[in-house]
């Protein structure tokens, strides 16, 4: 049985991918399908947790069952449903994939094929919804109590990897960073992940190649502990 120590806290944990349109029937998206999101969500409701699930763009997955979910399509509508779950929660997940970038110009009506060369598509900065969420407790405006980032790196070696990561910790200022290595065949999409999980405290720990459920109980064991009583 797993343990009941999400008992009462209050948790957000957003999943799949942003698409961000070029034209009614266009998008620019990327491979995240929510399962590991999904399961994380899955394991903090069997471990007594009260759940928001804030969606993007999935794969079809089965409902999480006692879960409160919210689905959004850009970065925009994703930030405004993470900003609003956020207040009074003791732990927010950022495991969605968000577009950095959108497109700036959003076509009302289906881009044509012409004779001529394309427009290059132009693009705009999105929010950082993580950074912004750190800076919004620090200023003491939104309660989440414990916020964790998660970073899809490629590198040539787990030490450029893992050097990327340190400094995006630091960067985005979260207590918990899950460190995803990705590439062909590696943590989008599949059944599986491994990696590592870097703490603001400095610690460090391998995650082996596990299933998603199994990736997201490492996540909460890593968690609970900095949830304050
Ligand atoms: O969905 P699956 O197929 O199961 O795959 C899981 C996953 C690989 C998508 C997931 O484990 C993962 O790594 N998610 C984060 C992917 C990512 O976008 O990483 P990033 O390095 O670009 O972003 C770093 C962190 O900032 C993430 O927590 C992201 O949610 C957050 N972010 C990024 C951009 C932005 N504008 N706002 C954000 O909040």
């Amino acid at each position: 049985a797993l343990p009941r120590d999400l008992d009462g806290r209050r948790v957000v944990v957003s999943a799949g991918g942003t698409r961000e349109p070029l034209d009614p029937v266009r998008y620019l998206g990327n491979r995240s399908s929510g399962k590991q999101g999904y399961a994380l969500a899955r394991t903090a409701v069997q471990r007594g947790a009260q759940v928001t699930l804030v969606a993007a763009a999935t794969i079809a997955l089965p409902e999480v069952a006692g879960a409160e979910l919210v689905t959004v399509g850009t970065a925009q509508d994703m930030r405004a449903a993470v900003r609003q779950a956020a207040v009074g929660a003791d732990v927010v997940v950022m495991a969605a994939a968000v577009a950095d970038f959108r497109p700036t110009d959003r076509a009302e009506y289906k881009i044509k094929k012409t004779d001529r060369e394309p427009d290059p598509i132009g693009l705009t900065r999105n929010p950082d919804i993580l950074a912004e969420l750190v800076q919004a407790r620090a200023d003491g405006q939104i309660g989440a109590q414990v916020i964790v980032g998660f970073a899809a790196e490629t590198g040539d070696s787990a030490g450029d990897v893992l050097e990327h990561a340190r400094a995006k910790l630091k960067r985005k200022g979260c207590d918990l960073l899950v460190v995803n290595a990705v590439g062909e065949g590696k943590a989008f999409e599949v059944e599986d992940n491994s990696g590592w999980l870097l703490s603001a405290d400095g610690s460090e720990r391998a995650v082996a190649l596990s299933s998603k459920s199994h990736m997201a109980s490492d996540i909460w064991d890593a968690v609970v502990p900095l949830i304050q009583a």
